[in-house]
C-alpha cells in the first residue's frame, strides 16, 4: 500500500479532536485493562504521530513505534524531541527487522488497513514472548461508511466472531473483547473495540 495519503496527512493529524479523543480512550483502555510494568517492551504496529504510544510510555520501559509512513514516522520523531520522551524509539521499517523479544504488541485504528491481517497475526504470535499480550483497538464491522475516502482500507471494521477465532488459531488465548468508544458521524456511532489477548 502506498504511504502517500499518511504522509500528506501526518503534519495535521493531531489537528482533529476526535482522533486524538479516540486515541486517550484506547490508550485510557489499555492501562485499565493490562497489567503494565516499568519493565515491560512494547511495540505499536502502525503508530502513526504516537497519539497513543506517547500516552502508554510512563507505564512501560520501552515503546518500538512501527509505521510504514516516513510522514508520521517524522512527526513521531519530532514529538519526541519536543517533550523529551527517551522511551519510544521510531521504526520506519518492517516487522521482520525488528528482533526484539516483545511483551506487549498493540494497534490503534491500524488492522483496518492491513490487507493480509491474519499474516500479520501470525508474526505478531513469533514476536511476542511466551505470556506476551496482544491488544487490537479498531471498529467493528460497519458498512464502509466510516471513512469519508475509503482508498487504502482494506476491512469496513471487523467481525468479533470471526477475528477472535482467528487469533485462536494463531496461538492466542485468554481472548477478550470490549468496546472503548463509540465514534460519533454520519448522525449514528461507529463502535470501537479493545480486543485483548495472551500468546500461549
Ligand atoms: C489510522 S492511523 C492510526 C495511527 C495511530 N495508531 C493512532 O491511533 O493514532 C493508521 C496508521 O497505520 C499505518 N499503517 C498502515 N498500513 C501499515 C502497514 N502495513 N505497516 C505499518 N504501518 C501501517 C499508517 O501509516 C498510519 O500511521
Amino acid at each position: 500500500m502506498s504511504t502517500e495519503r499518511f504522509d500528506q496527512a501526518a503534519a495535521g493529524w493531531d489537528a482533529k479532536p476526535r482522533r486524538v479523543q479516540l486515541a486517550h480512550a484506547i490508550a485510557g483502555a489499555i492501562i485499565a485493562t493490562i497489567p503494565l510494568t516499568r519493565d515491560m517492551t512494547a511495540l505499536e504496529y502502525g503508530c502513526g504521530t504516537g497519539l497513543v504510544a506517547l500516552e502508554l510510555a510512563p507505564h512501560v520501559h520501552k515503546i518500538h513505534g512501527l509505521d510504514s509512513s516516513p510522514g508520521m514516522i517524522k512527526v513521531l520523531g519530532e514529538k519526541i524531541a519536543e517533550q523529551g520522551v527517551t522511551n519510544v524509539e521510531p521504526f520506519l521499517g518492517d516487522l521482520s527487522d525488528l528482533q526484539v523479544p516483545l511483551d506487549l504488541i498493540y494497534m490503534s485504528m491500524t488492522l483496518h488497513h492491513i490487507e493480509e491481517y491474519v499474516e500479520l497475526l501470525n508474526q505478531f504470535a513469533q514476536h511476542l514472548k511466551p505470556g506476551g499480550v496482544l491488544a487490537l483497538a479498531d471498529l467493528d464491522k460497519e458498512d464502509g461508511t466510516f471513512h469519508d475516502d475509503n482508498t487504502g482500507i482494506a476491512h469496513f471494521g471487523f467481525d468479533q466472531d470471526v477475528l477472535q477465532k482467528q487469533l485462536a488459531q494463531c496461538g492466542f488465548g485468554a481472548i477478550k473483547n470490549q468496546t472503548v468508544f463509540n465514534f460519533a458521524k454520519n448522525d449514528r456511532d461507529y463502535p470501537v473495540f479493545l480486543l485483548t489477548a495472551v500468546k500461549g
